[in-house]
């Protein structure tokens, strides 16, 4: 419509320009009430156009934080893993590697070291039970970047039974964060095979 209207006002411009057309200052009159009128709906549409593009830009960055919402809600990241084979007390103090795995969603354990790299910021559940020697006492510590999170304690003083002690963590990991194990304790004997751990993201931030 725009495009029409400067259509038909420079293409009549030069018939009503021509002095040889008499009627000199109404048709002057005319063409510079057209201009005017041209000049502010050019302006009305432009500042219209400009909001236009605020708003657009508005959703577009809307539909973004959503996209980027979905995608983190839609993120899993899950171990669960169980050591194994029974681990010697002269070990104690190596990271212990869980090499039963049932659940490694995202990858984020690594069977090789035993540390569980947290892929994303967020809010992780981490819960480990550990299970010692016939009447032995058994404990070990999870640890999150070298701090102690979560650690399951049995006294064991069933000499027939196994001793078993449960920990559970709720912690923020920043990406990168390592949680791993260390650091048991079972007496002279061994950490029992079916010590096993868990690690969930709960929610990316
Ligand atoms: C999109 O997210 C950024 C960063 O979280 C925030 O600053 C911005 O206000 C959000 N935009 C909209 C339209 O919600
Ligand atoms: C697992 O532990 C049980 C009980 O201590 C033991 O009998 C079994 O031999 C162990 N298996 C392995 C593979 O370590």
């Amino acid at each position: 419509m725009f495009f029409v209207f400067l259509c038909f006002l420079f293409g009549s411009s030069g018939a009503l320009l021509d002095p040889d057309t008499s009627n000199g200052n109404s048709d002057h009159t005319a063409i510079l009430q057209l201009i005017t009128q041209e000049q502010s709906l050019r302006l009305q549409l432009e500042s219209q156009l400009h909001d236009q593009q605020k708003q657009m830009d508005t959703l577009l960055s809307r539909v973004n934080n959503l996209t980027d919402q979905l995608t983190k809600a839609n993120q899993q990241v899950a171990f669960f893993g169980t050591v194994g084979t029974n681990i010697p007390s002269a070990d104690w103090n190596k990271i212990i590697k869980f090499q039963q795995i049932t659940t490694n969603i995202g990858s984020a354990y690594n069977i090789n070291t035993g540390v569980f790299h947290c892929p994303v910021s967020g809010i992780y559940i981490v819960s480990c039970s550990a299970i010692g020697d016939f009447g032995h006492r058994v404990s070990v510590n999870v640890y999150q970047n070298g701090n102690i999170i979560a650690r399951p304690y049995d006294g064991g003083i069933d000499p027939a039974g196994h001793a078993s002690g449960t920990d559970t963590a709720v912690v923020h990991a920043n990406a990168g964060d390592e949680i791993y194990l260390k650091d048991f304790y079972t007496g002279l004997t061994y950490l029992d095979n079916q010590t096993k751990l868990v690690v969930v993201l709960i929610k990316a931030d």
